[in-house]
């Protein structure tokens, strides 16, 4: 039994974590020389081509991140179950991120940091509360509940949109592109926390962003994207900014990472731009998480977050 670490990443710290919560098991690196035969798991971020080929007792990979749009499109996938990361660590992170983001909007602080920096004292006296601002959360998985309860819990009125219906306890849902454009109607603040998949793919475009509520306490709606680079057409976000049909954009994630430096969203003066560091995967928690789940798979129990390889997420 070998555990296989393929990552685009530093690889030192996740061979480190591994050994060290499983002294049994050994850990190589695609660079090593080891037996490809007792390959038994991966743990794959962006793995190279022909990382995971030639590995006959493969059982599991086990993606080091949330999303596994790293490996739909990996030629020669072998057809063992994929497991993604679910860890409390992971989510309460991505929590963080999202009500950080809507509570800069409610409270308009990128307007009071401008003001510092011109030696500005001007206040709203009759700014908007939270229950005032509808946040609608695009993902309705691990993620979007978690910071969709945070965000209810600071007041928010919170929504959630789905693939399929989903019955959440304490906020309200939609489903489907049949509730697309309720959900839409109703949002101030959007948040992206979908995973990419062929189907939803660009769909942070113009269309989508016309179909924001306009009636809000906020004066216009604004994009938290945290979910993938993918979901999001740049060129639409910059254009809906530039005449008004967005008011601000958050966004972790792009269409090409790191973002290029003669992209506008660097400078645009009502974009947020992080380096894809909302939820960051630890190498403890992650690698904590896969240790259980070894553990699990080789006492003969079913293993947690698998994949739907026709879904893609
Ligand atoms: N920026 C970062 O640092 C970072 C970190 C971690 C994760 N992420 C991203 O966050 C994503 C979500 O993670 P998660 O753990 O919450 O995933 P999850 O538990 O699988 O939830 C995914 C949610 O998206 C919904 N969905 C999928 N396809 C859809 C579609 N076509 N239309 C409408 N809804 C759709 C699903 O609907 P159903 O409920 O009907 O299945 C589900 O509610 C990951 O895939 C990853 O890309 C980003």
């Amino acid at each position: 039994m070998t555990l296989l670490v393929a990552t685009t990443w530093d690889p030192e710290p996740w061979v480190e974590r591994f050994q060290s919560l499983m002294p049994e098991l050994p850990v190589v690196i695609p660079g090593d020389i080891f037996d490809r035969r007792r390959v038994s798991y991966v743990a794959a971020w962006g793995p190279k081509s022909g990382a995971l080929s030639g590995l006959p007792a493969l059982e599991v990979i086990f993606s080091l991140g949330a999303g596994v749009d790293h490996l739909m499109g990996y030629p020669d996938l072998p057809p063992v179950p994929i497991v993604r990361v679910m860890s409390d660590d992971l989510t309460t992170r991505m929590s963080e991120y999202v009500v950080l983001h809507c509570l800069l909007y409610l409270r308009d602080q990128r307007r009071y940091d401008a003001q510092q920096r011109a030696k500005i004292w001007e206040q709203d006296r009759s700014p908007p509360r939270a229950s005032d601002v509808r946040v609608g959360i695009m993902g309705v998985g691990v993620l979007g509940q978690d910071a969709a309860r945070k965000l209810s819990m600071m007041g928010f009125d919170v929504a959630g949109w789905s693939r399929t219906p989903r019955a959440v306890d304490g906020f309200e849902t939609f489903a489907g592109r049949e509730g697309l454009d309720a959900f839409l109607a109703r949002t101030d603040i959007l948040v992206c926390l979908l995973p990419l998949t062929p189907e939803t793919r660009g769909i942070l475009n113009r269309t989508l962003f016309e179909r924001l509520a306009r009636d809000g306490r906020l004066g216009g709606p604004f994009l938290i994207n945290a979910g993938r680079g993918g979901l999001q057409i740049e060129q639409d976000i910059v254009a809906c900014l530039d005449d008004g049909t967005l008011k601000g954009a958050t966004l972790d994630v792009f269409e090409t990472e790191p973002l290029p430096e003669d992209s506008p969203l660097w400078l645009h003066p009502r974009v947020t731009v992080t380096p894809h560091v909302s939820a960051v995967s630890s190498p403890d928690a992650t690698a904590r998480s896969i240790v259980e789940q070894i553990r699990r798979h080789e006492a003969g129990e079913p293993l947690e977050g698998v994949v739907d390889l026709a879904r893609g997420y």
